[in-house]
């Protein structure tokens, strides 16, 4: 036979009533927080990626386009290619407010949370970041790219 536990008393001078109306204000607000707290719109991640570790490979070299770019978002890297052979690595982490970059457009790399631009250099062409993405180490070996 089950016997129900009774639910423990408020403090005294408090009524049941008020505790559990405190209950959802404090959930609210934990929501309220959580949504505006880093002004990264629903839907994005503004948990700094991990980038992978050394000799991890990314893919072929045929995946960045000369004169643009590739991102590798479960490596947490974007690999440019400014001019034919030259190959770059950044973060994809954003230096704004930690996004993840999510979308080349030809030569840009954009950030899509508050819409900070950065060039194959990983230079910010437009903000609000202020700074450029973080280089991070890549090799090409044979036709692979890999993490340096
Ligand atoms: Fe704000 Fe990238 S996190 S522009």
């Amino acid at each position: 036979m089950l016997t129900a536990e009774p639910a423990p008393l408020p403090a005294p001078g408090l009524s049941r009533r008020t505790v559990v109306v405190g209950g959802a204000v404090t959930l609210g607000a934990g929501v309220a927080v959580a949504g505006c707290a880093t002004g990264v719109p629903a839907g994005q991640s503004d948990t700094p990626a991990t980038v992978a570790a050394s000799g991890t490979t990314l893919g072929p070299t045929s995946d960045v386009p000369v004169g643009s770019a590739k991102i590798y978002s479960s490596a947490g890297v974007v690999v440019t290619q400014a001019t034919a052979g030259k190959f770059a690595g950044f973060s994809t982490v954003c230096p704004h407010q930690g996004c993840a970059v999510a979308k080349v457009e030809g030569a840009t790399i954009v950030c899509p949370c508050h819409g900070s631009q950065f060039g194959l250099d990983g230079s910010v062409q437009q903000g609000p970041a202020p700074k450029g993405l973080t280089p991070e180490p890549v090799a090409v070996k044979g036709t692979e790219i890999t993490m340096a």
